[in-house]
């Protein structure tokens, strides 16, 4: 039923525990997984650290990939023992985007998600990028909670 798996990571709880979920459907499934990290756009806030064109510096941005690959590096040998199907995938933007656009690009049926991740904030039930995915997501989402 489900042979391709997109599981966007934040490194949060929720996220972690939406990686549990889909390497227990992979192996129900037989199903290949692909853990995936966006790295967001910086914030205005750092916005002095942009030249004139608007570029991030190129250390900055090194840097900010770096430790997102360091991230995907665990999750995946957090699940090396499970023998699956895994690959990774990272890359810059506004994370609802990416991830539908990857899902849309590349077929997966079914993306793994946590409720809430990193900027958890009390009394919200969903965080934005999890509610804009499973609003315009091509395929079944599940939010784990
Ligand atoms: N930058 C990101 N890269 C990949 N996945 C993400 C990213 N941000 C959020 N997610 C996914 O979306 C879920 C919900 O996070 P989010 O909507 O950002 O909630 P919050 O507002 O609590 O941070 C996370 O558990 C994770 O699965
Ligand atoms: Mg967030």
């Amino acid at each position: 039923m489900y042979k391709k798996i997109l599981v966007p990571l934040d490194g949060s709880e929720r996220s972690t525990k939406a990686l549990f979920h889909s390497v227990s459907l992979a192996q129900k499934y037989t199903a290949k997984i692909t853990l995936m990290h966006v790295v967001p756009n910086l914030p205005p806030y750092v916005n002095t650290a942009v030249d004139r064109l608007g570029h991030i510096p190129q250390s900055i941005f090194d840097e900010l990939m770096r430790n997102g690959k360091d991230m995907l590096d665990q999750y995946v040998s957090s699940i090396s023992d499970k023998n699956i199907d895994t690959d990774k995938f990272i890359v810059m933007g506004q994370p609802a985007d990416e991830i539908l656009e990857k899902a849309n690009q590349e077929n997966y049926d079914l993306i793994v998600i946590g409720s809430r991740g990193l900027g958890e904030i009390k009394g919200y039930i969903m965080g934005s990028v999890s509610n804009r995915v499973s609003r315009h997501a091509p395929c079944p989402v599940l939010i784990v909670r």
